[in-house]
């Protein structure tokens, strides 16, 4: 069995060294940069936009799996591209173009996905599902790091492994929000492929082991 990747969230690291952070998730042995993007209206939260990201870019070799948590993402998808953004997920009730979104990011050569907050239906990313590369589920309400995670998040991540095993199809199941050394063993065995970390890597007294302690 592959082993879970592992997006430590910046999120969680010092904003007066963004630079430092991204290279600290290399060098602790993870496997994506998770870069939350809000924009203090689609979530009540501000954060970072295109410039931020071009640039810490240089500081990893990792890729870097964008989380856009903002209204009208199609406007903006392109530009987080260009940046350096090798993995670009929205909320498909962000926005009013979702194909010409996941076009657009698909054809700068990058990954494209769907997340949905843990009231979303499923059902909202079914219509897009041949074009996606991965669904983002959030454990948590997408707009802050440090929250629990939403126990009833375990059954929508086996749904939808369910759906992508019969289907056949290949497209990752990344979870968001919530995950600690103490769950994460379970919401792999549910089905995520990717596990995003924030304050479980960042917060701990050893991030290095913590990372090595989530993958399991
Ligand atoms: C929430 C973000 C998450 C979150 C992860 O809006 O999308 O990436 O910050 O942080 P933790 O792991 O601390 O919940
Ligand atoms: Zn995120």
């Amino acid at each position: 069995m592959t082993k879970v990747l592992i997006a430590p969230s910046i999120l969680s690291g010092d904003f007066a060294m963004l630079g430092e952070s991204v290279a600290c998730v290399e060098k602790w042995g993870a496997d994506y940069v998770h870069v939350d993007v809000m924009d203090g209206t689609f979530v009540p939260n501000l954060t970072f936009g295109m410039p931020a990201v071009k640039a810490v870019r240089s500081y990893s070799k990792l890729p870097f799996d964008v989380h856009l948590m903002i209204m009208n993402p199609e406007k903006y998808v392109a530009q987080f591209v260009t940046s350096g953004a090798d993995i670009v997920t929205f909320h498909p009730d962000s926005s009013s173009d979702i194909h010409g979104a996941l076009d657009t990011i698909k054809s700068m050569g990058a990954k494209c996905g769907l997340a949905l907050n843990p009231d979303k239906s499923l059902d909202l990313i079914l219509p897009y599902i041949h074009k996606i590369d991965m669904v983002v589920l959030m454990g948590v309400y997408a707009g802050f790091g440090g929250q629990s995670y939403i126990a009833e998040t375990d059954q929508k991540i086996m749904a939808l492994k369910q759906i992508i095993t019969e289907r056949n199809l290949d497209i990752k199941i990344e979870v968001d929000g919530g995950i600690n050394c103490d769950n994460a063993s379970r919401v792999v065995a549910c089905g995520a492929d990717v596990l995003v970390a924030g304050n479980a890597v960042f917060g701990a007294s050893d991030p290095a082991a913590a990372v090595q302690r989530i993958k399991g």
